[in-house]
């Protein structure tokens, strides 16, 4: 039986560890052909290696076809290589997936602008700079007559970005700004037949066992025969699904797949709508509004505007 990824070339960032890992594992495991890129930093962003390799070497050893990548995707000249990398070693990108990222943790009085101008550079124009590189190519072979280009990007946000965390208003921004970025580029790259999707992933990996570092596994240190309901490769397979051509029609969702869960988060709605009959709204008068009508904390009987 043909793999559901079946001569498929895909770039996976951050995939040295953790979740990124998982996904090019379970990308390589269908059948698709991965470069692996890692910078190799610390969870904070110091440093560089060569982790990409370790991943590389699993994905061989288990017969698919992988190569490193070591380049910071918050780089410009880096981000658009690895992207580029992809094309010349094999011909073209079909699957991006943006993962990689860094936390600097402090509550908002105690965070400094550096630590906040790093997060926002790994999560955010990292994955933006990735991503503009692949729409040129998908734009360049939908202009060249590519009638399916087929292209699929699938971000990462986090319950922070979704629902606010204490402590990381740069994470947060961060992983926010990333849904608002995949709902654009579904707009501007669905005409290209290309989609993208993002994914809210879990488990226990350096970034989320920064407090409980000996509860850290790698998704390979799990045994194939074991459900961790921590395990940072969890929400791998529905990565997986989502690059295949089955999943054709999905685009500008937000996923979230934690432990045994996975779901669809529904986005902004307007939940209570006022109007004012195409007056201003007088400040005043808008308690008795606030309390009554939207968060309906005082009885319509107690309306001091009667
Ligand atoms: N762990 C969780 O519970 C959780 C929850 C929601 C979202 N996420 C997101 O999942 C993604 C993966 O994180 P993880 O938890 O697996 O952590 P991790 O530290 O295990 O993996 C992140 C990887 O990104 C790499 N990286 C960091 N900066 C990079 C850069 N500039 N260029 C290239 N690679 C870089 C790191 O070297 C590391 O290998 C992140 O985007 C994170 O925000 C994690």
């Amino acid at each position: 039986m043909p793999g559901l990824l079946e001569g498929k070339i895909a770039l996976v960032t951050g995939a040295g560890h953790g979740i990124g890992r998982g996904h090019a594992v379970e990308l390589a495991k269908h059948g698709a052909t991965v470069i692996v890129n890692d910078l190799g930093s610390s969870v904070s962003g110091e440093g560089n290696g060569r982790d990409a390799d370790v991943v590389v070497d699993l994905i061989t050893s288990r017969g698919g076809t992988a190569s490193a990548n070591y380049g910071d995707v918050s780089n410009e000249a880096q981000a658009t290589e690895m992207v580029q990398q992809a094309i010349d070693t094999y011909g073209r990108i079909d699957i991006l997936v943006n993962n990689a990222g860094i936390v600097r943790d402090r509550a908002v009085w105690n965070m400094s602008a550096d630590d906040f101008d790093l997060v926002m550079n790994v999560h955010v124009r990292g994955t933006w700079l990735t991503c503009r590189a692949a729409a040129q190519h998908w734009r360049e072979r939908a202009k060249g007559g590519d009638g399916n280009v087929g292209g699929r990007i699938i971000n990462t946000t986090s319950g922070a970005g979704l629902l606010g965390n204490f402590g990381q208003t740069n994470y947060a921004t961060a992983k926010a700004a990333i849904v608002g970025m995949t709902l654009t580029l579904n707009l501007e790259l669905s005409k290209l037949g290309v989609t993208a999707n993002v994914i809210g992933p879990g488990g226990i990996t350096r970034i989320s066992g920064t407090l409980h570092p000996e509860a850290v596994r790698e998704p390979d240190e799990i045994p194939d025969d074991e459900f961790d309901p921590f395990d940072p490769s969890l929400c791998s397979p529905v990565v997986a699904w989502l690059c295949s051509d089955e999943a054709g029609y999905v685009s500008g969702q937000v996923i979230r797949a934690m432990g045994e869960h996975i779901h669809l988060m529904g986005g902004w709605t307007e939940e209570v709508t006022l109007s004012n009959g195409r007056k201003r709204w007088d400040a005043t008068k808008l308690g008795d509004l606030f309390a009554v009508d939207v968060f309906k904390t005082k009885a319509p009987g107690l309306r001091l505007g009667g």
